[in-house]
């Protein structure tokens, strides 16, 4: 029998209005445009403002986007992942509210959580569904609101995140195009380097969680820069290497909008051009789990169908990993 190959058929994403420059941020903290710049590659990020809005309100629009622009009705939807690491809530998954919000109703639907890499992972379920022959239309979502876990006093980790969500539509395909093949990886032993410290069931949230500041994101960055630099580029290249793609048949690294310095080391040792590199750090910093949707979302136009394309990330966990996958389509889908 023929096999079921997952393809991504349509891509929209969603980022707040409200941008935060580096000046905005040099007046809240001992910081400056220089610094960040350099040492990032950041100049904006976009943060969602607003009593009571949550990650499921840039997922949702997303989705929504997505059905209008590939004309999917919302009851043709078999399933929707979420990858996130600021749930709207502990519980019930994010998931769940952006289909209740998009309307999705005939469909089934959870959260995933491995970071930065949830993204990649989240895509690679959402494909093995597909290919299982069971399921017609999958949604994977990445959204992610790092405003509600970042510390603005904190200089190290304020101006690196930012607000936004991508989301795919996934189908099945018996053409040579979408997904081929995925590496993941984790390392449990590196959650000591990324991590929030309170309001999990070690540290469930007190006064004194509060006042010491552990609702927010831990990094040392430091730790974490090393790790990501050799592992994402080194899962980059055995890609390469497992498939035999030469560095000119590649015709996009996606990757994880960590860091430019971790981006540009990355197309390295891949022997890439920049040119072959999808980079849109500049303006929305780190979104965590929207990064890679937001890049293709932004480049849909440019993209042709059987364009080889490796998405790659790096996260807290450790995880990491990468995806090799053929586009589906000619240019972007009616808006
Ligand atoms: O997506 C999830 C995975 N996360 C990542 O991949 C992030 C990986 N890490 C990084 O991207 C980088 O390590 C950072 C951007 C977080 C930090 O850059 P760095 O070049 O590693 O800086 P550093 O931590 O070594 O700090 C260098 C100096 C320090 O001052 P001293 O000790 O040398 O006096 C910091 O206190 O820069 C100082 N510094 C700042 N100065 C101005 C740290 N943050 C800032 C800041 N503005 N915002």
């Amino acid at each position: 029998m023929q096999k079921i190959r997952a393809a991504i058929t349509g891509i929209h994403g969603y980022v707040p209005d409200y941008i935060l420059t580096n000046q905005e941020l040099s007046t809240m903290v001992d910081t400056n445009d220089e610094w960040i710049t350099t040492r990032t590659g950041i100049k904006t990020r976009h943060i969602l403002k607003g009593e009571g809005k949550g990650t499921s309100d840039m997922g949702a629009e997303a989705v929504k986007g997505l059905l209008k622009k590939t004309n999917t009705h919302p009851d043709e939807i078999d399933l929707l992942i979420c990858a996130t690491v600021t749930p709207d809530m502990q519980f019930p998954a994010t998931a769940n509210i952006i289909a209740d919000k998009a309307g999705i109703k005939n469909a089934f639907h959870f959260d995933m959580n491995a970071a930065c890499s949830g993204q990649i992972y989240a895509l690679t379920t959402a494909a093995m569904y597909i290919e299982s022959g069971n399921y017609k239309k999958v949604i994977f979502v990445g959204a992610d609101k790092m405003s509600s876990i970042v510390d603005y006093t904190d200089r190290t980790t304020c101006v690196i995140f930012g607000d936004a969500a991508g989301a795919m539509l996934i189908e099945p395909t018996f053409e040579d195009v979408g997904i081929i093949d995925s590496i993941h990886q984790s390392d449990g032993s590196g959650r000591i380097h990324l991590h929030q410290k309170a309001g999990g069931s070690v540290k469930p949230a007190s006064h004194e969680t509060v006042d010491a500041r552990e609702h927010f994101i831990y990094q040392e960055g430091q730790a974490v820069f090393k790790f990501a630099v050799s592992r994402m580029a080194d899962v980059s290249v055995e890609m390469m290497k497992k498939h035999n793609i030469r560095p000119e048949e590649l015709a996009w690294l996606v990757p994880h909008q960590a860091n430019l310095r971790i981006i540009e080391a990355t197309a390295r040792r891949m022997g890439i051009n920049k040119d072959q590199v999808m980079i849109n750090i500049q303006k929305y910093g780190n979104t965590t789990s929207a990064t890679i949707p937001l890049c293709l979302w932004e480049w849909e136009d440019q993209l042709k169908k059987g364009d080889n394309i490796i998405l790659a990330a790096f996260g807290g966990g450790f995880t990491w990993g990468s995806i090799y996958l053929k586009w589906a389509y000619d240019g972007k889908r009616n808006q």
